[in-house]
């Protein structure tokens, strides 16, 4: 049994220790914003954050979670209402939108390090996040949005 934090909620899973944390937060949990794309960690679509760092949950075996604090999209503000979700909808980032909750995910945390991100810092940092849909321009200036939003 592997007990972790998901989304401010005590949860535990019984399951292998070496099951992906993608399948533990969707098939387990129930939980299924979290998407799976490449399962190899090549293309972000799985990203979830562990103690508010952004993580690739294929490749993250569920025995790394012990312990720790999991949050998935829907964990990201309770009335979905994060900066970030707001720039999104604002500026109509997705387009099929399978690829978003982890380019979101990731967008939070490359916030929490870069406070007035650049150009050059958001596509560096996000170059891990494949769309097919080709939506990075406005996922570019959603993250520029919310980073202004968000100032201290
Ligand atoms: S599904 Fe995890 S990085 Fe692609
Ligand atoms: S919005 Fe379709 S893959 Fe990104």
């Amino acid at each position: 049994m592997i007990e972790f934090t998901l989304n401010g909620k005590s949860v535990s899973v019984a399951a292998d220790p070496d099951t992906p944390l993608l399948w533990a937060i969707r098939d387990d949990l129930g939980l299924t914003g979290t998407k799976f794309g490449c399962g190899i960690g090549m293309c972000g679509a799985c990203t979830v954050h562990i103690d508010g760092q952004a993580i690739r949950s294929c490749i993250t075996m569920l025995a790394d979670a012990a312990g720790a604090s999991v949050t998935t999209i829907e964990g990201l503000d309770p009335a979905h209402a994060h900066p970030v979700q707001k720039a999104w909808l604002a500026l109509q980032v997705p387009q099929c939108g399978y690829c978003q909750s982890g380019q979101i995910m990731q967008a939070v945390a490359l916030i929490d390090q870069y406070s007035s991100p650049t150009d050059a810092v958001i596509d560096a940092i996000m170059a891990g996040n494949l769309c097919r849909c080709m939506t990075y321009a406005r996922i570019r200036e959603a993250i520029k949005q919310a980073a202004l939003e968000m100032e201290p």
